[in-house]
């Protein structure tokens, strides 16, 4: 069950790690993408990689060990690097990645209780030392804010009906009870995916803050790059690739005034270039390999030399 890479080739093309070069992985899983860019930025090119997860940690030191010290493991949110590389006195990186949600093994694990096909408690969390669980969401929130976080964070349109089912039938504890609820309301619907994939999506967003962790993250990413170093982040779901569509287009702008203004007034100059103008996304062949991959869209851009 361990973790196959997403876009591993696209990734490593794009970033383009070289010897002597200084890399953050800001989310390590197994290692995979990390092992890439130390091959690729041999003999000497290093890497810094954090995971919130201590078993992901503990995986990637085991699957990265003959690189030595060429790496360096930290258990944190991927937000909070800026802190990290002062410690480590890194000035400046060459390459940045985000691979963002979450790995196979967290994903089959039914303890985590991350998957609707599974039967675990209803947690979630990556960091285990967090409080907040998906259960404390579940049965402590009220109706509106229940149904509003499933809309917004799993852009289900059921959510309300989801959200009445819930309130009726708490203490819910376990992914299975949860999962099952939510397919018997939703009967007629006729979908690709499990009609839970949408709510366990929305829970496990909310519980790890992550839409907040990318918002936060990427600006402090663009300070921490050297000009002509890169950051490349895989989304797996619209309202990541959203974040950073965003964050790019708007870096890559000398002006971001609203158009019906005549004259610039904002002073903004652009501080990327997009090496991606649409997402990559991967190959069929990939996709039949790992299912895992079918949502990923990876965005990649240079910080400009100015
Ligand atoms: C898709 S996996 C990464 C897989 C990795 N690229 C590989 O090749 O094995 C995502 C990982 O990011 C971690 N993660 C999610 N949010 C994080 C955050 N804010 N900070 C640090 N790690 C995070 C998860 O715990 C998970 O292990």
């Amino acid at each position: 069950m361990q973790h196959v890479p997403v876009l591993f080739q696209e990734v490593l093309e794009l970033l383009n790690p070289i010897p002597g070069g200084t890399y953050l992985d800001g989310t390590l899983g197994a290692g995979g993408h990390s092992r890439g860019i130390l091959e690729r930025s041999s003999p000497d090119g290093r890497v810094v990689g954090f995971d919130r997860d201590p078993q992901a940690l503990s995986l990637a030191r085991e699957n990265l060990q003959e690189f030595g010290n060429r790496i360096i493991f930290i258990q944190d949110s991927y937000q909070n690097f800026q802190l990290h590389l002062n410690n480590l006195n890194w000035h400046a990186i060459d390459g940045i990645l985000l691979d963002l949600g979450l790995s196979s093994m967290q994903l089959n694990t039914a303890e985590r209780g991350f998957s609707f096909q599974d039967d675990g408690p209803l947690d979630m969390r990556f960091d285990p030392q967090q409080s907040l669980t998906a259960a404390d969401l579940v049965n402590g929130l009220s109706r509106e804010d229940l149904a509003e976080l499933i809309f917004r964070y799993g852009e289900e349109k059921l959510s309300r009906k989801i959200a009445d089912a819930i309130i009726a039938n708490r203490p819910l504890v376990r992914t299975k009870d949860l999962a099952q609820l939510i397919k018997k309301v939703t009967r007629n619907r006729k979908t690709r995916i499990h009609p839970a994939t949408r709510t366990f999506q929305a829970l496990r967003i909310a519980v790890n803050g992550e839409l907040d962790a990318l918002e936060a993250f990427l600006p402090s990413a663009l300070e921490a790059l050297k000009p002509g170093g890169r950051l490349a982040i895989i989304a797996f779901h619209s309202l990541e690739d959203r974040i950073v569509k965003t964050f790019f287009r708007r870096e890559s702008k000398d002006c971001i005034c609203p158009p019906e203004i005549p004259q610039c007034v904002c002073g903004h100059t652009a501080r990327l270039k997009e090496l991606t103008r649409r997402p990559v996304q991967p190959a069929e062949e990939e996709i039949n390999l790992n299912p895992r991959a079918r949502s990923a869209k990876l965005r990649v851009a240079e910080k400009i030399f100015n």
